[in-house]
């Protein structure tokens, strides 16, 4: 709901309020964003009137009376506005701001005017509101296929130089979040430097918040950070990578210090935006903080001449007193509603094979159709041929740009090798980089000045590969002609889209020398305009984002591919953290998970089997190892996990996903998925070391209907006898050498029986108390009800509503 009546404007869902109002000096004031200022019943009853009742109107101008901070002159130093306006804008919550007027704090835009001027001024002169929810011209953006989104637009002009800036505010009733754009115009004769164009400035009337971001590197993504702001500044940001990278993803929680999984208030924030980023929460100390997220300002700028416009990306905030967990669940509600689209949004995602870490660049046709027939017998339902498929690509020097089948590994082509997958029974995918030229590529050779690289200047080099100059459009439109060409020929069901080096000698032979300072966001507008016309000419593939794993996992991505690769490391145990990671903000269904072989390509640990499923299933489930060199007893395993996915798959890909308090510092990490309706749940215990003599486990599982009655249960299964070592002679006949060929026969015959949960209790006590287990192995004392849980052992547990 938007109430505005030209002064006090307030954006309404059912438990947020963002509220602001004008000032007589135009200035927009920052009220409030966090909870509901109103009663349930009041928010009902405001919603359905288009015309609220003189008695509400009174009321909100009590509430606005209550929140709205006093003010006082600053005094010392401090400046006035005007000597009409008094008020220090450096002592107030604004909705935007800038430099030179009296607010010295983070702006929101900078501007240099044709005079050379940096002082900007914007006032309003104006607001719409409108239904629905219009797309962002230039950039992707958030939709609504609900019609219950509303739109606000806060008109502001720079009267002294005729720029207008609009702010952009939706609001998403059906998921509590309000995002928020900016589009600045220049009306005026002489063209205007943008050096900064944010999206959106939030102040809070606190200090002392929590700033929380996920960081790492390759193969290390996602990991949760946080630092509390008294004073000064702390920032999340990609400054030169040119991609939202696993050095720092986009997304940000501000929160109160003590602000827990499942209590206290946090508001979450995300960028549509898959480029260099920059979110910073900092405060004088004083009274007030400010929060800012948009395009990084650092190594931007953009030339607006007369008549044209620029669009800040879409923020989007979800807030939640309900804690971090709270906050999660809409941020997830609203991907996959409102950011992920088309024909794969609310279809179930099929458990794929990818040719990868089985084979790497060394196959054949032949070796590919052996694994694409067991994953077959296994019940997967995709083949991924991954990179090597092209051009003379046999390692990763050359080739890319040659969008044509290397016929030495596929004599028939592309098309030969889908239609024999197909005749399989599996869909069959394709691994692409189209945003990539190799030096060595026919495709270089041919168009030297296609890649961002500095003309006569050495190049720095990542993985052996350039960056196609996409705000050159003649390149832009070469990749979709080729990868149109590749897609209608070659039978393709799915596409992996992968990306794997950062940006360096930043330069667009393509551009003006003046207009270098825009490379990197023509970049991306480059790149959108390339897969928005690939996923519209090619609804039905599946689509599926990789920048050296979880690279560019954000939300600009997410508006063209329905799912992301989370990480290059597939080692389950880095993986629990990665997915944590990734779960407080994007749901499950965006996130792929593979499982993979041992000892793990990228850490060499060897984790149990049922943990690599069990961490993969709470995601897009695939496989990524060599199916042709397993013994029968473990492809018969793989074949029990992809049956027992395909039962609870709806749940994974798109229940609601709650995390449970992590225990001993992250050693014991439990999450679990409610199905849409309550009815059921999947939970997994997760315990990275053991602690001897550790013996208790309790389980809890939240979101489930508090006053019905559930059966909760753990699937029986057998253990290998290896697993307890010399231990075996505590119960042999014959003394049996730990390790011998013995020891190997006895465990081909002997199985011992894993701990089996089976009990019933009521949602409220799974959610409080959770269930006690059986008690986990310590020292000698093992029976049939002992949880043996090794280094990296974990447990699926479920729930069913009686
Ligand atoms: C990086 C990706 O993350 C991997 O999964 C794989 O596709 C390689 N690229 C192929 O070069």
């Amino acid at each position: 709901m938007i109430y505005a009546d030209g002064r006090l404007f307030l954006l309404q869902t059912a438990n947020t309020s963002y509220m602001f109002r004008k000032l007589e000096s135009g200035h927009m004031e920052h009220l409030h964003f966090g909870a509901s200022l109103f009663s349930k019943d009041k928010y009902e009853k405001m919603r359905k009137e288009l015309d609220l009742e003189a008695a509400d109107k009174e009321l909100l101008a009590k509430i606005e009376k209550a929140i709205a901070p006093k003010h006082y002159s600053g005094g010392g130093n401090m400046n006035n506005y005007s000597d009409e306006h008094s008020i220090c804008l450096e002592l107030m919550g604004l909705e935007m701001s800038s430099f030179g007027k009296g607010d010295i704090r983070e702006p929101m835009v900078e501007l240099t005017y044709a005079d050379g001027n940096t002082t900007v001024d914007f006032i309003y002169y104006d607001y719409e509101v409108k239904d629905g929810k219009r797309a962002l011209e230039t950039l992707p953006s958030s939709y609504d296929d609900t019609n219950k989104a509303q739109q606000l637009i806060i008109k502001l002009s720079d009267k002294e130089y005729a720029t207008r800036l609009d702010l952009i505010y939706t609001v998403f009733p059906d998921c509590d979040v309000i995002t928020r754009s900016a589009v600045l115009y220049n009306d005026s004769d002489n063209p205007v430097r943008i050096d900064r164009l944010l999206s959106a400035s939030v102040d809070f009337y606190e200090t002392g918040l929590l700033f929380t971001s996920f960081h790492g590197r390759w193969a290390y993504e996602m990991q949760k950070r946080s630092s509390l702001c008294k004073a000064g500044k702390v920032v999340c940001e990609e400054l030169a990578a040119g991609e939202s990278g696993s050095r720092s993803n986009p997304f940000v929680i501000v929160s109160a210090e003590d602000t827990t999984e499942d209590s206290g208030e946090c508001c979450g924030f995300n960028l549509i935006y898959s480029g260099n980023h920059y979110e910073a929460l900092s405060s004088n100390g004083s009274s007030i903080s400010r929060f800012v997220t948009g395009i990084q300002p650092a190594g931007f700028c953009w030339t607006l001449s007369k008549g044209e416009s620029l669009e800040a990306p879409e923020a989007v905030m979800a807030y939640s007193k309900e804690g971090f967990n709270g906050m999660s669940r809409n941020m997830h509600r609203f991907v996959r509603k409102h950011v992920v689209r088309g024909t794969w949004r609310d279809k179930e995602r099929p458990i794929l094979i990818n040719s990868w870490e089985a084979n790497y660049f060394n196959f054949t046709q032949g070796s590919l159709l052996s694994l694409a027939k067991e994953a077959k017998n296994c019940g997967i339902e995709l083949f991924v041929m991954d990179d090597g498929w092209f051009g003379r690509r046999d390692d990763d020097k050359s080739s890319l740009g040659d969008w044509y089948p290397n016929t030495k590994k596929l004599p028939h082509g592309v098309n030969g090798l889908s239609e024999k997958i197909h005749d399989i029974g599996l869909k069959f995918g394709i691994w692409v980089e189209p945003e990539m030229i190799s030096e060595d590529s026919d495709l270089y050779r041919a168009h030297p000045d296609w890649a961002m690289r500095i003309p006569g200047k050495p190049h720095s080099p990542g993985r052996n590969q350039m960056i196609l100059d996409l705000a050159n459009p003649e390149v832009c439109d070469h990749i979709i002609t080729v990868l149109s060409d590749l897609f209608e020929t070659g039978g393709i069901d799915y596409v992996k889209w992968d990306m794997n080096r950062n940006e360096s000698d930043v330069y667009s032979p393509y551009l003006p020398p003046l207009r270098q300072g825009e490379t990197s966001y023509r970049y991306m507008t480059g790149l959108y305009r390339i897969l928005s016309a690939l996923t519209e000419k090619f609804p039905d593939i599946l689509f599926e984002g990789c920048a050296s794993g979880g690279n560019r996992f954000d939300l600009g991505m997410l508006c063209y591919f329905s799912q992301i690769w989370g990480s290059d490391d597939t080692d389950a145990s880095e993986r629990v953290d990665i997915q944590t990671g990734y779960s407080y903000a994007y749901p499950p269904v965006t996130v792929s998970s593979h499982v993979s072989s041992v000892p793990n390509q990228q850490t060499l640990r060897v984790t149990p089997r049922e943990t690599r499923f069990n961490v993969a299933a709470f995601a897009n489930l695939g496989y990524e190892c060599n199916l042709c060199d397993m013994d029968q007893a473990t492809l018969d395993e793989v074949k029990k996990q992809v049956l027992l996915y395909k039962e609870w798959r709806s749940i994974f890909q798109n229940g609601r996903f709650y995390r449970g308090e992590t225990v001993d510092n992250g050693n014991v990490v439990t999450w679990n998925v409610v199905s849409a309706d309550g009815s059921a749940s999947a939970g997994m215990m997760f315990r990275r070391l053991v602690v001897a003599n550790d013996q208790r486990g309790v389980l809890k599982m939240h979101g489930l209907e508090g006053d019905k009655k559930y059966r909760f249960y753990s699937l029986p299964f057998k253990m290998d006898v290896r697993l307890f070592g010399d231990l075996i002679n505590m119960i042999s006949p014959v003394h049996v050498k730990n390790g011998s060929m013995i020891h190997d026969i006895i465990s081909r015959f002997v199985k011992l029986d894993g701990e089996h949960e089976d009990t019933v209790t009521f949602g409220d006590a799974l959610d409080l108390a959770g269930v006690e287990l059986s008690p986990a192995y310590s020292s000698t004392g093992f029976n049939e009800r002992t949880r043996v849980f090794p280094d990296f052992a974990s447990r699926l547990y479920f729930a069913q509503k009686l």
